[in-house]
């Protein structure tokens, strides 16, 4: 296993280059199994997780080939086969194929994901959403089977709390359903208005993109398409709240300013300069300013609010401000984890429920020590505490970083940070 070091308290300078977003790359993968016909997708990130989905699509017949960042799909011969615990343990997401593989199959069995590291993370959504469709759903075993005699049916689903992949989990089975879909209170991330182009571009007939209400009026065939996937919004987030806690400045390109309402708008409230333009963001923070840097409460909320996969990262600059804040986690239950790691760093945090009450101590207030990664976004928010903190950090368990991070390492570097990997 491998660990990452970091020898902080550098101001970050340069220019840094984000890659397509994870989470709209995942489910687009999935897509390509709705439809027989090589897909191609540009600006695919090369991660763990793009790896993973790419190779249960080859589990399920597809083949496909990477050159760069554009991956070349056919799915023309999907095959029905068991997607296992082993896979789906690893990647939650793997219960994306379910959709499209009852819209192209008409059957499909699925391990049932445990609970993970944020939260319990249930898929009832999902289940009873196809269950209107008219798909018959056993769970047994851990599995859910999901099968359907004929054509799937057209309904009315509502969500009582908007679900990113329960939103394209349905959204990917209705579009070959017979007759009309109506998705109420449906997620509005970007990453589902991505992967609406991409249905469009197949074939599918959907109306209401980035509402809360989606109708699809169901199409009988689907072609492959051409699609591009966004930049990845917490990829950029990440970074521009690194450099805000280290200070410096620095420029994110190929990025999508307008993903990022609640963000940009916080991080301006802290004192840090933002200046955005056509497709990248400028952030500066001089001494002086990170000296001030204010205190501001953020509450995660779904898209357009503030996004819970940032929440870590900003509480770890919260812990260099000047005063006390407050950051309430709404959407898992358990998505502290980072707290205590921070805490061994030298940051005052308590946390009450779902709230957790922060005391900046300034810009020195982080020193360098060993801690745990525990998931994707708490390990961004180890590396963004140790970039701002004095002296060595150094962080096990890195692998849920390279699920998420494309290269960090390097862009980190390209900053000027002393960032560099170690076996554990
Ligand atoms: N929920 C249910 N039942 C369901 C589905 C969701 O109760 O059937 C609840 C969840 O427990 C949670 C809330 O609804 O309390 C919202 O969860 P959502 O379904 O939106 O989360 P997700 O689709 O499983 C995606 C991202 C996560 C991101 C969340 C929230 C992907 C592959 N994953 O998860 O990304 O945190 O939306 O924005 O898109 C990450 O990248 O680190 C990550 C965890």
């Amino acid at each position: 296993m491998e660990k990452l070091i970091i020898e902080g308290g550098r101001p970050l300078y340069g220019k840094l280059s984000v890659s397509g977003a994870k989470n709209a790359a995942l489910p687009l993968l999935a897509a390509t199994l709705l439809a027989p016909g090589e897909h191609i997708l540009r600006n695919v990130p090369d991660l763990r997780d793009t790896r993973t989905i790419l190779s249960l699509l080859g589990e399920l017949g597809a083949t496909w080939r990477r050159e760069g960042a554009t991956c070349f799909i056919d799915s023309t011969n999907i095959v029905y086969a068991e997607v296992s615990y082993d896979l789906v343990k690893t990647m939650r997401a793997s219960v994306l194929v379910l959709g499209p593989l009852i819209a192209r199959l008409g059957r499909a069995k699925v391990s049932l994901p445990g609970g993970c590291a944020i939260g319990e993370r249930p898929i009832n959504f999902h289940i009873s959403g196809f269950e209107k469709f008219g798909v018959h759903c056993r769970l047994e075993k851990g599995y859910v089977e999901a099968v359907i005699e004929g054509r799937l049916q057209g309904a009315s689903i509502y969500f009582d709390i908007p679900s990113v992949t329960g939103t394209e989990n349905l959204l990917m089975a209705a579009v070959m359903a017979q007759g009309t879909t109506v998705i109420k209170n449906a997620a509005r991330e970007p990453e589902i208005g991505n992967l609406i182009d991409m249905l469009s571009h197949m074939g599918a007939d959907i109306e209401g993109r980035g509402s809360d209400q989606l109708t699809i009026h169901g199409v009988t065939r689907l072609h492959a398409a051409e699609t591009d996937i966004i930049p990845d919004r917490i990829e950029t987030g990440t970074y521009l709240i690194a450099v805000a806690a280290a200070g410096g400045e620095a420029t994110i390109t190929d990025c999508e300013p307008a993903h990022l309402p609640a963000l940009l708008d916080k991080l301006k409230e802290t004192g840090a300069r933002i200046v955005t333009a056509d497709r990248s963001i400028t952030v500066s923070v001089t001494p002086e300013w990170r000296k001030r840097l204010k205190s501001v409460d953020i509450k995660t909320m779904p898209y357009p609010g503030y996004p819970t996969d940032l929440q870590a990262q900003f509480m770890a600059l919260m812990t260099l401000s000047s005063s006390i804040c407050v950051i309430k986690e709404t959407i898992f239950e358990n998505r502290f984890m980072h707290v205590a790691e921070l805490r061994r760093m030298g940051a005052s945090i308590r946390t009450e429920g779902n709230n957790a009450v922060v005391t900046g101590r300034g810009p020195d207030g982080l020193s360098g020590a060993r801690v745990m990664a525990t998931d994707l976004r708490a390990s961004s928010s180890l590396v963004v505490a140790g970039l701002a903190a004095s002296g060595r950090t150094e962080i096990s368990r890195i692998y849920h970083l390279e699920r998420g991070y494309e290269n960090l390492v390097g862009k980190l570097s390209g900053l000027g940070a002393r960032i560099w990997k170690e076996r554990d």
